[in-house]
């Protein structure tokens, strides 16, 4: 295919940079597909630079990917995080440590600094998400990419096995208690529409490729597993997961958009920027159910 803008790779795990490209312009069919099909052979990371998005194209550029939470046709997300969409764009999850003039925050500080895959409480979790860097500290504040793919290949065929008819209870209640102040946490959240059963290993939908699905933040037990199994074999899973051979930390630069597979990747926020301005605009693609 002939493209008019350059790909490089950033990681042997796949993720690959994108230079030249006007995401905000309307893009054509041809060059749609075009990403998808690089997203979808590059670990499930694509780094785009230079990036000069209003709100509007941000959201534009998603839809190609599917519906968005908080969108017209999608749900929302949890209405714990509802104080920090995007007061004119619904479909905008704001993360920041900054505060709006009247004090309110103008985003979630420290979103995300614990291993997790978007809404994976949910039946049809994210399958992208699309986090832009409008601000982005001068030092710090890395994300972390953990590839659940790489993760699962190098398992025994004997474990593979073993996983392959388990599943596990995605909660938001874990992150609630754990990542999130009491009075912010809003209690609708528990009346069942955060929870769901997925596989603990999962087949993408589109590349056919096997993942380990369960994350520290969202996922709470496994299924028929007593209470002890269930931490020991996790725990295991956590470990094997999150071990550096199968991570890509993204060192952000101002006006990235990246755009991550939450289908077989965990990500991390590090919190490691101090008082520095960070501030980034994410819009999530509902996805389908995991098989
Ligand atoms: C998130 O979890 O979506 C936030 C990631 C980040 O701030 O780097």
């Amino acid at each position: 295919m002939r493209r008019n803008f350059h790909v490089t790779p950033l990681s042997t795990l796949g993720p690959r940079e994108v230079i030249g490209l006007d995401l905000g312009a309307n893009l054509d069919p041809e060059t749609v597909n075009d990403i998808r099909s690089l997203w979808n052979t590059s670990g499930g990371i694509l780094v785009f630079r230079d990036q000069h998005l209003t709100a509007e194209q941000h959201i534009a550029f998603s839809r190609h990917f599917g519906p968005l939470f908080g969108g017209p046709e999608g749900v929302p997300l949890q209405d714990t995080v509802s104080r920090y969409i995007h007061p004119d764009h619904p479909e905008i999850y704001r993360v920041s440590n900054q505060v709006e003039a009247d004090g309110t925050p103008k985003g979630r500080a420290r979103a995300g600094t614990y291993w997790h895959s978007d809404v994976s409480f949910r039946e049809q979790p994210a399958s992208a998400s699309i986090l832009y860097g409008k601000q982005i500290p001068p030092v710090g504040g890395d994300t972390l990419f953990a590839n659940g793919h790489a993760a699962y290949e190098d398992l025994s065929q004997t474990l593979k096995d073993t996983l392959a008819p388990l599943h596990a209870v995605h909660d938001f209640a874990v992150a609630a208690a754990t990542q999130y102040a009491r009075p912010v946490v809003i209690e609708g959240d528990f009346d069942g529409s955060n929870r769901a059963v997925h596989p603990v290993v999962r087949t993408h939908a589109e590349t056919g490729e096997k993942s380990l699905f369960v994350n520290p933040g969202f996922t709470s037990h496994l299924q028929n597993f007593s209470a002890g199994e269930s931490e020991a074999i996790l725990g295991f899973l956590y470990a094997q997961m999150t071990k550096p051979d199968y991570i890509y930390r993204h060192n952000w630069r101002q006006n990235d958009l990246i755009m991550w597979d939450n289908r077989l990747n965990m990500h991390y926020a590090i919190a490691d920027y101090g008082d520095e301005p960070r501030y980034l605009e994410r819009t999530t693609v509902i996805g389908e159910r995991p098989l």
